[in-house]
């Protein structure tokens, strides 16, 4: 069997690893006909912290086949990726593509391969936050709609398909396969030193300093609804720079997009002089892992995050009206609390966990087997 497996963007790298891991040692077990695999990156993030770093530390092999596609508007990315994976595909001629997540390169390589009638497994099926602004909802809600195989991650996820009047047999429940990477990756996490970090990812004209044993928050932000307004990016800089900053340390590791969007409305600046906020650059799996490990609360905007969170019961205050995440809400037995973007219910929420002891909740089959799982389900599909 020829596998061709896609990554383009941050969270796709997490969801590769295990994955290519299985497919390895189903190779290495003289038993099992080989499998071949083929790892074709899109190149919608290429600096070294947004990719390369990923790579290196998840042991991901390097890409077979770089498309360099880079920035862009959704459609210079979608469309550049189609142009050159048709041409990829015309060359490997695999008997399965396997796209994950919700990102560009996710919709522009299912697409292809379909109309290529080469078969499409989608990981990380069924999530939906039923709100088409988000760019990420209509790639799945494509991708999905043509997939051969949809592998999901929960039960609200296998519910959305069969709602959708998806066919029951191409849906599987294999759980949460970066949960995979995770559980495969925490005890290297866990000998990380907080300050190190601190030290190593500091953006260079940021003065502050950390003093080890220090109770912190963390924030990530990269969502265009909450970073390309200006309103709505000065509302959230004034809560964090005020009220939360005065309760415990901000860390802060901050995507491209958002950085740009903070130094281009002059926010850069009052973040900058407030000693207890620490801005860094994007961390790596291990870094971020760690600050997970031992944040008192998390504030995000990311999906994976959320699901992270959970499984390490540290309280999240999600920076959104809605989520594709369900499970991980606090009413469905998660840790996470939908916040949107109003100051007023951010402060309430953060009160009310920041002195909250951590308690894991893990859903059903985040046991860190979902890539054998996936595999399994491939093999039997040949
Ligand atoms: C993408 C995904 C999103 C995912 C996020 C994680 C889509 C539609 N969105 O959003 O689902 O949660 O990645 O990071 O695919 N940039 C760099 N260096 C990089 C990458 C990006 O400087 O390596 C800058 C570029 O200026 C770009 C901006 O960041 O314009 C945004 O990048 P883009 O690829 O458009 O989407 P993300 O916001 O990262």
């Amino acid at each position: 069997m020829k596998i061709l497996s896609v990554v383009g963007a941050r969270p796709n790298f997490m969801k590769i690893a295990p994955l290519i891991r299985a497919i390895n040692e189903h190779n290495n077990n003289k038993k099992h006909s080989k499998i071949k695999h083929t790892l074709v990156h899109t190149g919608q993030h290429y600096d070294d912290n947004m990719s390369n770093i990923f790579f290196k530390s998840l042991d991901i092999p390097e890409a077979d086949i770089n498309l360099n596609i880079g920035s862009g508007t959704h459609a210079t990315q979608v469309g550049k990726t189609m142009i050159e994976f048709e041409t990829v595909l015309k060359n490997e001629k695999p008997d399965w593509v396997i796209v994950l997540g919700d990102v560009n390169a996710t919709l522009a390589c299912s697409v292809t391969a379909k109309k290529e009638k080469i078969r499409v497994c989608h990981i990380e099926a069924g999530l939906r936050s039923n709100d088409m602004n988000m760019p990420e909802e209509i790639n799945r809600i494509v991708t999905d709609s043509i997939s051969d195989l949809l592998l999901t991650p929960d039960k609200f996820s296998s519910k959305n398909l069969l709602n959708e009047g998806k066919e029951e047999s191409k849906i599987h429940f294999v759980g949460n396969i970066m949960i995979d990477t995770l559980e495969a990756n925490k005890e290297i996490a866990s000998k990380l030193n907080i300050s190190k970090i601190i030290k190593n990812n500091l953006i260079d004209i940021n003065p502050h300093t950390y003093e080890q044993g220090k109770k912190f928050s963390v924030v990530t932000m990269h969502r265009p609804s909450n970073v390309d307004d200006r309103t709505t990016l000065s509302e959230f800089v004034n809560f964090f720079n005020n009220t939360a900053s005065s309760k415990t340390i901000i860390i802060w590791p901050v995507h491209p997009r958002t950085q740009k969007q903070l130094v281009l409305t002059g926010l850069w600046e009052i973040l900058k002089t407030n000693k207890e906020i620490i801005m860094l650059n994007p961390l790596n799996y291990h870094e971020m892992l760690k600050l997970n490990m031992e944040a008192n609360v998390f504030f995000t905007d990311s999906g994976g995050l959320q699901e992270e969170c959970c499984v390490l019961g540290t309280p999240c205050i999600t920076l959104r009206e809605n989520t594709e995440r369900p499970i991980t809400l606090k009413h469905n037995g998660g840790v996470s609390i939908l916040v949107g973007s109003d100051i007023k219910t951010i402060s309430k929420e953060f009160e009310k966990i920041i002195d909250v002891t951590k308690s894991p909740k893990i859903p059903n089959l985040w046991d860190g087997k979902t890539a054998e799982r996936c595999l399994d389900i491939l093999i039997n599909n040949q």
